[in-house]
């Protein structure tokens, strides 16, 4: 028996020495990434029978337990606790001779040699296991910041260290860090260049060659300078993620922004220099024809540069800013010719046709401007609302060329308006691109038309019943026409959006207002051709009190006109983008057919009209240039605009000027009406006596003589007027 026993024995350390046992581990040190998951091998050549087998792994410094097998079994009690649960033998591939381990989820503190014991009974045999460089995923950036220029291209460098395979890489994000979008996205082996945030969409791509490599560099076509700042390269694996920055630090100018600024300086410089030669000529007394060509200058160059400096900022500025702030400054030279303080000294021609003209194009010309811009917009925002709003448009510009006509034929209450229909119309088209403010915008042509019609009947009062102007067929069938146009007008509009966008609205108030709109007509034209006469008897200063009273009520009503429309706006635009910009557009507008409800005045106080003329010619072309060429410079400072949007700088100015104008309009009419009274009264009292001429002439006095002698003129022929009616 004992002889058996050790006969086996003998055959077994045999078998076990012919089978030449010995562990073999790997031939070099394992190098893994942080959080990894690895193989520690460890095996003989055949297999070994399980029975007496104990495999032992153990950290050499620490002598900690890795894990034991035993008794043809894995003993994780036996497991120190920085080990437990992380490592874990291949039962099944232990009886034959494999007994690596699997080791997971790596930590630093992982990295040393391991040893892997098998032993069975006395017989042992050993082998080691290095892992080496337990490192966090290595994502390296650019060693520098980069600069380019705008319009170029720029390659951000971002790499990930080369042990790990592009397939372990489940996503790399570029993404801009000041501005919080995404740049351009990989992911599980794709790119998704359609993610990427729509400023970067066809700028942004990966060296597709280069990514198995462990190559993300980014390259960023057409710099711009909105991408001054960081980009961050951003890269996960499964288990863990790692990212690095690369700075964009300076944009510089491209030959466009040189251009831009080139061209704010010409403005600035040209406009000083022509207002100070004008300022020299003057004291001089040069003759009226070189003043009046440094004027024309002054008018078109300043204006001309301007413009263009605007088209060149399409490089960095938005469409419709662009549009409207390029258009304003090309088509101002003629607001100034009609504000100019010598345009009696132009062909009579000329100012016939600037006259009554200058507004209506003017407006006309920045409206269609701005339409233009947003059928830009509709065209990348889908077209939902995209044929209403193609309607509006279309109806706006009938409408402006309509004033345009009327203007011409000198009809000037149809044609302002007019002017503020197609405001009303533009501010439709404005509100569609907020949504609810779409859905709720119907309420404008109920609202706004009322109040339109209600200044248009003063106004007709006015100028019929005070101003003792004839009652003339076509005018009035005209403005009979408009009545009826605007009144029903605003029952369409409603009866439409509400079979368009199925809103349920109460019909009969837009239509017991369009009834109140013709029975107020009807009586006053059935007052004007009725009364007249016993207007004429009526004493003159009190016309030409209730001709002034009429003038304020105008006033009232155009105020609340403006400031339901920027109501409107405030309203259902409050949180949009635009929002600034279109106030401004919308109150300039506005303010631009209330100047074209009053008539050109013809006589003037010289050094407000001067003034005003001038803030227009040098003011505003100085006051653009310098916030052109200021945002420019911090545009590229910062790589963001300062100013959102140039629209409100270069409108609110253009406001002032026009407010300015109509400043003076109203000071002509009060002049007018002042001299008209004074006049009546000196003809009512001629025949009486002689000192009450004289106590008359104590009333102030006009600020010209010239003054004096063309206000008779029009009065007189008023008189005339009203004695050739009775
Ligand atoms: C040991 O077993 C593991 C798991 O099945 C396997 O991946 C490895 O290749 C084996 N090693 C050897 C030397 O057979
Ligand atoms: C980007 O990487 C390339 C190649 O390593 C190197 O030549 C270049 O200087 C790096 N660019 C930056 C900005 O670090
Ligand atoms: C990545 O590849 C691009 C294109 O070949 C190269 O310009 C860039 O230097 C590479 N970046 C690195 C860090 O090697």
């Amino acid at each position: 028996m004992c002889f058996c026993v050790f006969l086996f024995f003998v055959l077994l350390l045999t078998v076990g020495h012919e089978a030449g046992v010995h562990v073999q581990g790997p031939s070099a040190p394992l190098v893994v990434q942080l959080g990894d998951t690895v193989m520690l091998p460890c095996y003989t050549q055949g297999p070994l029978p399980l029975e007496g087998l104990r495999v032992e792994w153990r950290k050499k410094d620490s002598e900690s337990v890795v894990n034991i097998f035993q008794h043809g079994e894995s003993r994780p009690d036996l497991q120190s606790p920085s080990f437990r649960g992380r490592a874990h033998f291949f039962p099944d591939e232990v009886s034959k001779g494999n007994f690596s381990i699997l080791l997971k989820n790596l930590e630093k503190s992982d990295s040393g040699v391991y040893k892997c014991t098998v032993s069975r009974y006395k017989e042992s045999m050993e082998t080691e296991v290095e892992i080496k460089n337990i490192e966090r995923l290595v994502v390296t950036g650019a060693d520098r910041a980069v600069v380019a220029s705008v319009g170029e291209e720029v390659i951000l460098n971002c790499s990930i260290d080369s042990h790990l395979p592009a397939n372990r890489i489940e996503q790399v994000a570029w993404r801009h860090m000041d501005r919080d979008v995404l740049v351009l996205l990989f992911q599980d082996n794709e790119t998704f260049p359609e993610s990427s945030h729509k400023s970067y969409q066809g700028r942004a791509e990966f060296f597709l060659t280069e990514i198995p490599k462990g190559n993300f560099s980014l390259k960023l076509k057409n710099v711009k300078m909105e991408d001054k700042g960081g980009f961050m390269c951003e890269v996960h694996t499964r288990e863990q993620s790692g990212h690095t920055i690369v700075l964009l630090q300076r944009v510089g100018f491209s030959v466009f922004n040189i251009l831009v600024l080139v061209l704010c300086i010409a403005t600035l410089l040209l406009a000083v220099a022509l207002c100070v030669s004008i300022l020299i000529q003057q004291r001089k007394k040069a003759s009226s024809e070189i003043v009046m060509r440094i004027h024309a200058s002054l008018i078109l160059c300043p204006n001309v540069c301007m413009c263009a400096a605007f088209i060149l900022w399409s490089t960095e500025g938005f469409l419709i800013e662009v549009i409207t702030c390029s258009t304003i400054s090309l088509i101002r030279p003629l607001l100034l010719i009609k504000t100019h303080p010598y345009l009696s000294r132009f062909p009579d021609r000329f100012q016939k046709a600037v006259k009554p003209l200058a507004v209506p194009v003017y407006h006309f010309v920045i409206a269609i401007a701005v339409c233009s811009g947003t059928f830009d917009e509709i065209r990348q925002t889908g077209t939902e609302f995209g044929h209403i709003a193609t309607m509006m448009v279309c109806l706006g510009v009938v409408i402006f060329i309509g004033a345009v006509i009327l203007a011409g034929f000198g009809f000037t209450i149809p044609a302002a308006m007019c002017l503020e229909a197609g405001n009303c119309a533009l501010l439709c088209l404005v509100l569609r691109q907020n949504k609810e403010g779409f859905d709720t915008s119907f309420q404008i042509p109920t609202v706004l038309p009322s109040v339109g019609l209600g200044i248009m009947m003063v106004l007709v009062l006015q100028e019929y019943g005070f101003e003792g102007k004839p009652l003339r067929c076509l005018p009035i069938a005209l403005l009979t026409v408009m009545v009826v146009v605007f009144s029903m007008g605003g029952t369409a509009a409603c009866v439409f959006f509400i079979a368009a966008l199925r809103i349920t609205f109460k019909v009969w108030i837009p239509s017991l207002t369009s009834a109140i709109h013709l029975i107020a007509w009807t009586v006053l034209i059935m007052v004007l051709s009725r009364y007249r006469l016993h207007i004429q008897g009526c004493c003159s200063q009190c016309r030409g009190k209730a001709y002034l009273c009429c003038t304020i009520i105008a006033a009232v009503l155009l105020i609340i006109y403006g400031a339901l429309s920027l109501h409107y706006l405030s309203k259902y635009m409050e949180n949009h983008k635009d929002c600034g910009g279109y106030t401004a557009l919308i109150a300039l507008l506005h303010l631009l057919a209330s100047t074209a409800f009053l008539k050109h005045p013809n006589v003037l106080p010289y050094l407000p009209h001067m003034l005003v003329y001038m803030f227009g010619a040098v003011g505003l072309t100085l006051i653009n240039s310098v916030a052109l060429a200021t945002e420019l410079k911090l545009k590229a400072g910062k790589g963001v605009r300062t100013t959102k949007d140039l629209r409100v700088t270069v409108l609110s100015c253009e406001m002032v000027f026009v407010s300015g104008w109509l400043g003076l309009e109203l000071c002509g009419v009060w002049m007018r009406t002042r001299n008209r009274i004074k006049l009546n009264v000196e003809d009512q009292r001629a025949g009486e006596t002689q000192e009450m001429v004289d106590v008359c002439d104590v009333v102030p006095d006009p600020p010209e003589k010239t003054t004096r002698q063309e206000l008779a003129a029009p009065s007189q022929n008023h008189t005339y007027n009203f004695c050739k009616i009775i």
